[in-house]
């Protein structure tokens, strides 16, 4: 059996893609088993070793809302020099507090295009989600951080259905205006598809929101996410966030499963013969690893064939 797959180039894709690893954040913060801090610790070091570019370490919740991530201070004391560069999700001012102390670099905050998710999630209304993070983005850029922004809900939404496309732009124009850097557009509950990701991204241009800053965030509850890749991919988007093994999920979105599985994009990403310098092997061992400290098998189509 091959290792990897033939490489065939098709025109007018980008010659390289920056892949944004979430699994240590968005997975873990799923998963029932609590995972000790020092397996966690050594994820992300693996992660990091397998030439993932950015590992999203964790999140500066309130920890009764994701108790998965109580410890994100000590993980990060535990990764020390080496963790600060990798960001951390923070929705707040406390959030950021707790980053700042630790002399992270790098946050990320997160919103919603729909008000039942901004209220579920966040315990705001749409408006008052800009009113908690306005504070949090200009103190984290005096303070000379990054900042991403996610907007979430971004395709259907488990509450309201679907999302309208103007209304996603409004809501992740505003998380821009506030001086994020960087947008993910999330697909939460995995419902996208590929025509309604090239509107999307389209629908941003046209407000004046370019691929460049732009990144994708998909779930693959549908198993969508990949066709739903290469669709952004033939859009431009050269920034996409996938989750080591499918790990993944939104513990306030039933029906959120996990994240496009990083095996998943490197291998189509390969075959495109699309740079992104990640090493397929290390990452398939890393999910393997864990899915031994979680219980179950990964549910990444590619961690199973290349691992059996
Ligand atoms: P709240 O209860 O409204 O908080 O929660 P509050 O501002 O009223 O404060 C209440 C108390 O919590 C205060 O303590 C605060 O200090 C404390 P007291 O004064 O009563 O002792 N507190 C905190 N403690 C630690 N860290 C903090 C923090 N903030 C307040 N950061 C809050 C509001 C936003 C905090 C809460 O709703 C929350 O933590 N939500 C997080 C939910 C979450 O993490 N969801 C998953 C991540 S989002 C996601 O997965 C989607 C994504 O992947 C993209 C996609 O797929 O679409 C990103
Ligand atoms: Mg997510």
């Amino acid at each position: 059996m091959s290792e990897l797959p033939m490489t065939v180039r098709v025109d007018g894709l980008p010659d390289r893609v920056t892949i944004y690893e979430v699994g240590p954040r968005d997975g873990l913060q799923n998963e029932k088993t609590v995972v000790p801090v020092e397996v966690k610790a050594e994820f992300v070091r693996r992660l990091v070793a397998a030439g993932l570019p950015v590992v999203e370490a964790t999140s500066f919740v309130h920890p009764r809302w994701v108790p998965q991530l109580a410890d994100a201070a000590e993980l990060m004391t535990a990764l020390g020099e080496e963790g600060r560069h990798l960001p951390v999700l923070v929705p707040n001012e406390r959030g950021l507090d707790r980053a700042l102390e630790l002399g992270l670099e790098h946050v990320a905050i997160f919103g919603s295009a729909t008000e039942t998710f901004a209220t579920k999630n966040l315990n705001r209304t749409f408006d008052e989600q800009f009113a908690m993070f306005e504070p949090t983005v200009a103190r984290a850029r005096e303070a000379g951080m990054d900042v991403r922004a996610y907007v979430s809900m971004c395709f259907g939404d488990p509450w309201e259905g679907a999302v309208p496309v103007d209304q996603v732009v409004t809501a992740g124009t505003r998380l821009l205006d506030l001086g994020a850097g960087q947008l993910s557009l999330g697909d939460t509950i995995g419902v996208a598809t590929a025509g309604h990701v090239r509107a999307l991204v389209a629908a941003f241009g046209d407000a004046g929101v370019g691929t460049d800053r732009l990144a994708m965030h998909f779930h693959d509850t549908y198993g969508q996410a990949l066709a739903n890749t290469f669709s952004a991919l033939q859009a431009g988007i050269t920034t996409f966030d996938a989750s080591a093994g499918g790990l993944g999920g939104c513990p306030y979105a039933k029906s959120a499963t996990g994240n496009l599985a990083t095996e998943d994009l490197v291998w189509m990403l390969d075959g495109l013969g699309i740079e992104h310098g990640v090493d397929l092997g290390a990452v398939v061992a890393t999910s393997t690893w864990m899915a031994g400290h979680l219980g179950r098998p990964s549910p990444s189509a590619v961690v199973r064939a290349l691992a059996g």
